[in-house]
């Protein structure tokens, strides 16, 4: 069979080698389309005319041309996720990390100094003071729900960027990014939110003022806890520079991954929903439980201003909590006694996971700094997932009880002593 332009040959003449190559590709284009988006697992694309290919290489019309550039399983997964999160555009990226560097790097140059939020993700946090700095870009780290200290230090510092998380990690507090923006637009300041943990569902921080909004996809978006993967939601202008250096760094995300998360995607609001009706049940059922000493859930008054930021009533699925009186220890035994949920990093999945930020997101720190921001050995993180909450409340009971009843062997045998 030979296509209309010439290039599909499965024609016995052909030698086999050039068959095996060759036939069965790039078939006529069809009149169907397909319902789903499909995976487009090509590194390059050609045209009919090659005046169009020299077109799209010169930017003078849209298509694609290789896939570090662009690819249309990629670009769908882009277009869904500035639908969501209310952007001109989006720009997707390998991973969360890549899309936070990529986000940053845009906006800064040596000599430009960033405000940050104090409790950023672990790897952010590194990547600033180690990476940025390196560019001769200087971080300052401030309690971001101090708006008093923030204005002074953004007035102070005059940074090119203002960054922060919409829920923070492990202890859940929602800073105001309305009143955040307006102090770092005053000071020609861009604001940059990492979006991760609400998810567009529950919050859309361009609606509050945010310049640029990342996520890592590999949590809700993506939502499976099969695919890792990041992007960067904002103005057509900005999407169209990044696009432009991503070319030169290629942090690209391939076909694949894209494809994955665009169909995790379809299911957002269904487990979004689930998991936050779940978390607001398991953080109050947490709350009377005697094994433990204190909850974070957003929403609470000393967490921040989750009423004015959030969608609507709904919290999220993210829960941590302090197990009363326990060190490292307890908390490796309440661990191995959990059956249902899956003591592993990272979090958004349809499995309900367990984190102990001691021993993983902020191992980094010393004992003194964790004690600093409110992070003890006897904290543990919660991301519910959407089983039945009767049978994750269970699960966490009898891990608790596992842990009691090893703190009440511990106390007779000193009492012994
Ligand atoms: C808030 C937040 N941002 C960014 C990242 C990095 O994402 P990724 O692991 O996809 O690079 C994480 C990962 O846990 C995260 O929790």
């Amino acid at each position: 069979m030979v296509s209309p332009n010439g290039r599909t040959d499965s024609s016995p003449a052909r030698g086999f080698a050039s068959r095996a190559v060759h036939a069965g590709e790039r078939a006529p284009k069809p009149d169907f389309t397909p319902t789903a988006t499909p995976i487009y697992p090509t590194s390059s694309f050609f045209y009919d005319e090659t005046e169009t290919l020299d077109a799209v290489f010169g930017n003078e019309r849209e298509g694609y041309v290789y896939t570090r550039y662009g690819n249309p399983t990629t670009r769908a997964l882009e277009t869904a996720v500035a639908s969501l999160e209310g952007t001109e555009d989006a720009v997707a990226y390998a991973s969360g990390m890549a899309a936070i560097h990529a986000a940053i790097l845009h906006e800064v140059q040596a000599g430009s100094r960033v405000v940050a939020a104090r409790d950023v993700y672990g790897a952010t946090y590194a990547m600033l003071t180690k990476l940025f700095a390196q560019l001769g870009v200087q971080t300052t780290f401030v309690d971001i729900l101090d708006l008093d200290a923030l204005a002074t230090t953004i007035r102070e510092v005059k940074p090119a960027l203002v960054a922060f998380e919409t829920i923070s990690n492990p202890l859940l507090r929602v800073p105001d990014i309305a009143a955040i923006s307006r102090l770092a637009h005053a000071e020609g300041a861009r604001l940059m939110v990492d979006n991760t943990f609400a998810s567009p569902y529950l919050v859309n921080p361009v609606r509050h003022g945010a310049d640029v909004v990342v996520h890592s996809t590999t949590k809700y978006l993506g939502g499976h806890g099969d695919v890792v993967g990041g992007v960067i939601a904002t103005t057509r202008e900005r999407a169209a520079a990044l696009r432009e250096e991503a070319k030169l760094t290629g942090p690209t995300l391939g076909p694949f991954e894209a494809w994955l998360t665009l169909r995790g995607i379809k299911t957002l609001p269904l487990r979004v929903r689930r998991q936050s009706e779940s978390a607001a049940r398991v953080a109050a059922w947490l709350a009377d439980h005697p094994a433990v000493a204190k909850v974070n859930y957003p929403g609470r008054s000393d967490l921040g201003a989750a009423a004015g930021v959030f969608n609507d009533d709904l919290r999220g699925g993210m829960v941590s909590f302090e197990v009363a009186d326990a060190g490292q220890a307890e908390i490796f035994r309440f661990f191995q006694a959990l059956r249902l949920c899956v003591p592993a990093t990272s979090l958004g999945d349809v499995y309900t996971l367990v984190l102990h930020p001691a021993m993983s997101s902020h191992r980094a720190l010393t004992p003194e700094q964790r004690a600093e921001v409110g992070i003890g050995e006897g904290l543990v993180r919660l991301s519910i997932g959407i089983e039945d909450v009767e049978d994750i409340t269970s699960d966490l009971d009898q891990a608790l009880r596992a842990v009691n009843a090893h703190l009440s062997a511990a106390a007779s045998a000193s009492s012994a002593d």
